[in-house]
C-alpha cells in the first residue's frame, strides 16, 4: 500500500555539493535557507569528514553555525567518527548521521578502514550521542552495487542495516551509491531488509546515474517505505565512486509524489528556485526535469 505522506531528507547541500566545485559558505547558507523556507524541514547542511579528503565539505561548521535557523527544521551532517561527531555538535547540529558500506571495497576507498573497524568507530559516537539524546541516522552504502565489487548480496545490505539500527540509529538510509538498482531488484531489497529492520525506519537514498531513481523509488513506495533522500537540482555524486552522478532531483520526486496525492508539505516552485540559484552559482545545467519544465 502507499504512504499517504513522504518525508523528503535533503542531501543537496552535503551528498550535492560535496562532488561539485567549491562554492562560497556564503552560497551553502543561502541554499540551506532556501530549502527551508520551501518547506523541507530535514536538510543534511554539512559533513565533519577530513578536509583533505573531501575539501568541499571543509566549511561545514561556518555554515551551519551562519544558517538563520526555521523552526521546525531540522539540521543535520554527517559524523564519521568521535572527532567529526564533536565537531558537528559544536557548530549546533540537531542530529548527526554515520555512514557504513555493504561493500569490503567500498567502505576502504570512503572512509579507509573494513566494515567491522567502521562499526567499532561508530561504538564511541554512537554511546556519546544517547548520553547527550542526539539523534543518529545510519547510510549504507552500494546497496544495490559497488563500484569495485559489482553485485552485492542483499543478505549482507540487510546484516550492515541490521547492524546500524541495533546500534541505536533511528533510521537507516539504504544508498544505491552509484544508481544501477532497477526496480524489481530495488524493491526486493528493501523487503530483505524490512525483515531486520521495521519499514517505516528505512530511508531510500537514490543516486541517478542511469536514470533510474524515480523507478526505483515508485517500487520500493509500495512496501510502505516513506522516507525518501533527494538532491535539489540533482547536484552531485560521491567522491569515492567514479562516475556516480547525484541523488534523484528532489523536484522530480515532489513532482512525482503530487501527482499521485502523497502529501510532502513542499512548495515546488520555491524548490525549483532554489534549484536554479544553485545551478547558477555552480555555471551547470539544472539536473531536474521538472524545474526546466517549470521554471
Ligand atoms: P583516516 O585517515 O583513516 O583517519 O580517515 P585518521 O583518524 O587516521 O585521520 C587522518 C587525518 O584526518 C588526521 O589528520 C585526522 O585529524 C583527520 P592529519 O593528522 O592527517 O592532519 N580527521 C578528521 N578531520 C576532520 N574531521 C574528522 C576527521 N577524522 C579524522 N571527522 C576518515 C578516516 C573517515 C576521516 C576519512 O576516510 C574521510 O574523511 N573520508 C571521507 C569520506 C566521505 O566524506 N565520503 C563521502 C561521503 S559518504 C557518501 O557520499 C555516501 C552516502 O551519500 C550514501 C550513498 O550514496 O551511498 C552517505
Ligand atoms: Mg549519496
Amino acid at each position: 500500500m502507499l504512504p499517504n505522506k513522504v518525508s523528503i531528507f535533503e542531501v543537496g547541500a552535503r551528498d550535492g555539493l560535496q562532488n561539485e566545485v567549491p562554492v562560497s559558505s556564503n552560497a551553502k547558507v543561502q541554499l540551506i535557507e532556501n530549502l527551508a523556507d520551501a518547506g523541507i524541514n530535514r536538510i543534511e547542511a554539512g559533513s565533519f569528514v577530513s578536509p583533505k579528503w573531501v575539501p568541499q565539505m571543509a566549511d561545514s561548521s561556518e555554515v551551519i553555525k551562519s544558517i538563520t535557523r526555521k523552526q521546525g527544521v531540522k539540521y543535520s551532517a554527517l559524523t564519521p567518527n568521535l572527532k567529526g561527531f564533536e565537531l558537528a555538535l559544536d557548530a549546533g547540529v540537531d542530529e548527526v548521521a554515520i555512514f557504513g558500506a555493504a561493500s569490503q571495497s567500498f567502505s576502504q576507498k570512503n572512509i579507509n578502514c573494513s566494515i567491522e573497524e567502521s562499526i567499532e568507530r561508530f561504538i564511541p559516537l554512537m554511546e556519546k550521542a544517547k548520553s547527550l539524546n542526539i539523534p543518529v541516522r545510519g547510510y549504507v552504502s552500494c546497496v544495490l552495487g559497488c563500484p569495485y565489487e559489482g553485485d552485492i548480496d542483499v543478505a549482507e545490505v540487510a546484516r550492515v542495516s541490521a547492524i546500524l539500527y541495533n546500534m541505536g540509529c533511528y533510521e537507516i538510509s539504504l544508498g544505491d551509491t552509484i544508481g544501477v538498482g532497477t526496480p524489481v531488484k530495488a524493491r526486493r531489497m528493501v523487503e530483505t531488509v524490512a525483515k531486520q529492520v521495521p519499514v517505516d525506519k528505512l530511508a531510500l537514498h537514490f543516486h541517478d546515474t542511469y536514470g533510474q531513481a524515480l523507478a526505483n523509488i515508485l517500487a520500493c513506495l509500495e512496501t510502505g517505505v516513506s522516507v525518501i533522500d533527494a538532491s535539489v537540482a540533482g547536484l552531485g555524486g560521491c567522491p569515492y565512486a567514479k562516475g556516480a552522478s547525484g541523488n534523484l532531483a528532489t523536484e522530480d520526486v515532489v513532482y512525482m509524489l503530487n501527482g499521485m496525492g502523497i502529501e510532502t508539505g513542499i512548495d515546488l516552485t520555491k524548490l525549483a528556485k532554489a534549484g536554479h540559484a544553485i545551478s547558477q552559482v555552480l555555471g551547470r545545467a539544472n539536473g531536474s526535469k521538472v524545474a526546466n519544465a517549470l521554471l
